[in-house]
């Protein structure tokens, strides 16, 4: 019995973990994303470690940094979610900084421009889009409404079930607590929280 556990374990277990890694990166980044990936409207400087299936859509561009991470397997709502990233039209950019790192099931979407800076650390289920799908005049609701842009400095941190609108900028080290509905420009080392979003409290360092 213990000669059969041990066989599993080098014939099984252990190729599984030693494949890890390459799944990681390949099976939830490369694979799924092959289209994009060929037609070079990505430019990541290091191939991210994604945790979680990652997906790259629309017709824009995509720029990734150093050591992200995309997921998180003990995150809670991991298995069967995935994350999309997508400048949904031509000319739309979604830039990520290095060390960004997610939670799980996250959607970003730009029609014109998101930025993530370094180090900010975003939690489960969180849509970042910088643009209205939908006109606010009811004539014009089957076409794409007021665009604008999201800017979110270094070192924040999004909590779950943040929604992040267009013309929305927030300052470095700032914190978005858990089910904030985010409109408008933030200042560095401040919370902010509620619906829509307010300053709660400042950050002193
Ligand atoms: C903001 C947060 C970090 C708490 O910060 P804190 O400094 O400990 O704040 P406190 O708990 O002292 O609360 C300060 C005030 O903010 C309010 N507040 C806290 N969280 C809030 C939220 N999510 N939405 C609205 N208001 C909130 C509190 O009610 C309190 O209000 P009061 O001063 O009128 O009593 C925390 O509430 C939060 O949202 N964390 C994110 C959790 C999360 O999503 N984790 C998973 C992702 S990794």
């Amino acid at each position: 019995m213990v000669k059969l556990l041990k066989m599993m374990y080098l014939f099984v277990l252990k190729p599984i973990r030693f494949f890890s890694p390459y799944k990681k990166r390949y099976f939830n980044f490369v694979f799924p994303n092959l289209f994009f990936l060929i037609t070079k409207r990505i430019n990541y400087k290091e191939r991210p470690i994604c945790n979680q299936k990652v997906y790259l859509t629309g017709g824009g561009q995509i720029k990734i940094g150093k050591g992200c991470i995309f997921g998180y397997k003990i995150g809670g709502f991991h298995k069967g979610g995935s994350i999309e990233i997508q400048p949904r039209y031509k000319g739309a950019i979604i830039k990520i900084g290095n060390n960004v790192a997610t939670n799980n099931n996250i959607f970003i979407c730009s029609a014109n421009h998101i930025e993530i800076n370094d180090n900010t650390r975003i939690g489960q289920n969180v849509t970042i889009m910088d643009f209205e799908a939908h006109g606010i005049d009811p004539r014009k609701r089957n076409k794409v409404g007021e665009i604008g842009e999201i800017i979110i400095g270094e070192n924040v941190w999004i909590g779950n079930n943040v929604i992040i609108l267009k013309n929305s900028s927030i300052g470095q080290n700032s914190i978005i607590a858990a089910g904030a509905v985010v409109s408008g420009v933030f200042p560095d080392n401040v919370i902010i929280g509620g619906v829509p979003a307010k300053i709660i409290k400042t950050i002193h360092g």
